[in-house]
C-alpha cells in the first residue's frame, strides 16, 4: 500500500522549518539555510548535485533513505517559490533548475490555480487547488503502486499531520536556534494522532529522529 513519508525535513531546536522572512534571496527564511547544513554535506546531496564527494555516515544513510520506492511527491506552493497570491505568469518554474531532482510527478498544493509545468528528466508540476486530500489521492494514482513523499514545507506538512495522513517522518533537528518562522508542531498532539519515535541517532551535524504511527 501507498505511503505517505517525510524524509530529511529539519529544523531547529526551537522547532521551525523555516526562518521568518522568505523571499527569493533567502528561501529558506532569515537564518534557515542553515537548517540544511548537515543534509548539502552528504554524498547524497552531493551526487543529486551532479558533483563527488561528500560524507559517508549515518547523515548519509538517512538522506539516502528518501530515494527510495517513492513514485510521486506533494509540496506546498511556498517551498515551490518565492512567489505569493496569483500567479503572474508561468516563469517560475521552482527552485531546481530545467532538470530538477524529482523525476517524478510533484503535486504543488496552492490557492491559486496555473497549469502543468513539464521539466527535463521527467518532473511534472502539478498544481492542486482541491486540497490536502485530492493532492494525495493524485499522487497515489501517480505513484502507481510506490510511495510518495512529503517535502513540506511547515505548513503542509502539518495540515498533512493533523489528518493523520502520515505514515512516518524523517526529522533532522539542527543545532541552531531561529526563534521565528515557520514552527513545525507547535499546537498538534503528535501522540494522540498516534505517533512515536522509532528512531533516534545524533550525530556532529544532526539528531535524527523517526516518527512513526504505531501501536
Ligand atoms: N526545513 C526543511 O527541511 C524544509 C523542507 C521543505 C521546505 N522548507 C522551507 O519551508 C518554507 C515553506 O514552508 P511554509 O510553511 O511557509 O509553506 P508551504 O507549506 O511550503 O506552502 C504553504 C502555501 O501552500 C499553499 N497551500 C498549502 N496548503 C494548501 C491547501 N490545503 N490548499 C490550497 N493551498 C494550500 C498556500 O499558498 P497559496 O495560498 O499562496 O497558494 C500556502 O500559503 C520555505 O522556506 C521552504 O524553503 C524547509
Amino acid at each position: 500500500m501507498t505511503k505517505l513519508r517525510v524524509h530529511n525535513f529539519a529544523i531547529s531546536l526551537d522547532g521551525y522549518g523555516a526562518g521568518p522572512n522568505q523571499d527569493r534571496n533567502e528561501p529558506l527564511g532569515v537564518g534557515g539555510e542553515a537548517l540544511h547544513n548537515w543534509f548539502v554535506a552528504t554524498r547524497t546531496f552531493q551526487q543529486i548535485s551532479g558533483k563527488e564527494g561528500g560524507t559517508t555516515g549515518i547523515d548519509d544513510d538517512f538522506a539516502a533513505r528518501s530515494f527510495t520506492n517513492i513514485g510521486a511527491f506533494i509540496m506546498g506552493r511556498n517551498m515551490f517559490g518565492p512567489i505569493r497570491g496569483p500567479w503572474p505568469d508561468d516563469n517560475w518554474k521552482g527552485w531546481w533548475g530545467d532538470n530538477p531532482p524529482y523525476h517524478a510527478p510533484v503535486f504543488v498544493l496552492t490557492n491559486h490555480p496555473r497549469a502543468l509545468v513539464v521539466m527535463d528528466g521527467g518532473t511534472t508540476f502539478h498544481f492542486v487547488t482541491q486540497g490536502v486530500h485530492a493532492a494525495l489521492q493524485r499522487a497515489t494514482e501517480a505513484a502507481n503502486g510506490k510511495d510518495i513523499q512529503l517535502m513540506g514545507g511547515a505548513s503542509t506538512i502539518r495540515q498533512y499531520l493533523r489528518a493523520g495522513l502520515i505514515d512516518e517522518m524523517h526529522f533532522a533537528i539542527a543545532p541552531i536556534l531561529l526563534g521565528s518562522g515557520e514552527h513545525l508542531l507547535a499546537g498538534i498532539d503528535t501522540p494522540k494522532l498516534g505517533y512515536r519515535c522509532t528512531e533516534h541517532v545524533t550525530t556532529a551535524n544532526a539528531t535524527h529522529v523517526v516518527l512513526a504511527k504505531g501501536s
